[in-house]
């Protein structure tokens, strides 16, 4: 085990701009999608350099229509993600700053537009 100053250098945190939420199913996917498209995510955002957290999500309850990825702090849930898609979420919403409107399912900032 590290120590905490390590642990919150390695998840980016002081330095993140955005927090990219994934649930990999196994209900709104099939699990091999879900791995196929962390996977992606975890390379472009590495290759872009990206200042972005990833987590994966056990599940947001929704259990249909995945994958999803939710961006914050804008609170953006696409719903069916591929790697296809997620690279014009790359370039268009996460390196653009304009979400992808059309596969934009909901969107919830939770309040902190207000602040
Ligand atoms: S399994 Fe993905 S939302 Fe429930």
């Amino acid at each position: 085990m590290g120590t905490l100053e390590d642990g919150l250098a390695k998840a980016g945190i002081a330095s993140a701009g955005r927090h990219l939420f994934i649930c990999l199913g196994p209900d709104c996917c099939a699990p091999e999608e879900g791995e196929k498209l962390w996977e992606f995510v975890k390379q472009r955002v590495r290759e872009t350099g990206l200042r972005a957290m990833r987590t994966k999500a056990g599940c947001f309850r929704i259990c249909t229509g995945g994958p999803w990825l939710v961006v914050y702090p804008e609170g953006v849930w696409y719903g069916a993600v591929t790697p296809e898609r997620f690279e014009r979420i790359l370039r268009e919403h996460l390196l653009g700053g304009q979400p992808v409107g059309e596969w934009v399912v909901v969107r919830n900032d939770l309040g902190c537009g207000r602040l």
